[in-house]
């Protein structure tokens, strides 16, 4: 049966929510599933799956540090990830529309999801008196 490990880090359990929803849908199609906080991620621990999904919220419109850690320590191990299945996701708060105004900026290789980006998601009008509209 194929592996799948979706990691995940979370600070106010947005992300952990999402994190386990993959989990269960990625079983329901017959993967064998691990759920781990990045944290309790090793780099060579992405060696063992055959599928890896890993998620953060949005901080300041980057990819939390610790995910990126995990990112930047598996790159002793990049020639034999290769060939895996790989997926990203990642949570927003209140500033998806000044990030769509501004354009992803996350690097081309990172993770994310289509959020905020041409053919993503839509995003919902500003509430007047509540949201600030985009600068
Ligand atoms: C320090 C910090 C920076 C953030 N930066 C952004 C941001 O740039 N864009 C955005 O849409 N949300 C931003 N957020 C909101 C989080 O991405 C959002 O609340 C997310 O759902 C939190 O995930 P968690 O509950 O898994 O920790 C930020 C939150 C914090 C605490």
């Amino acid at each position: 049966m194929p592996k799948a490990l979706v990691s995940y880090y979370s600070r106010t359990g947005n992300t952990k929510k999402m994190a386990a929803r993959i989990a269960e849908v990625l079983e329901s199609q017959g993967l064998e599933v691990d759920l781990k906080t990045v944290e309790d991620t090793a780099p060579a621990d992405l060696l063992g799956y055959d599928c890896i999904v890993l998620g953060s919220p949005t901080y300041y419109g980057t990819m939390a540090w610790e995910l990126k850690k995990l990112l930047d320590e598996s790159v002793k191990f990049h020639g034999k990830l290769r060939g895996k299945v790989g997926g990203g996701f990642h949570l927003l708060g209140q500033h998806r529309r000044r990030q769509r105004d501004d354009g992803p900026r996350y690097p081309p290789s990172a993770p994310h999801s289509r959020h905020g980006r041409p053919g993503g998601p839509p995003v919902r009008p500003l509430r007047p008196g509540l949201d600030r509209p985009a600068r």
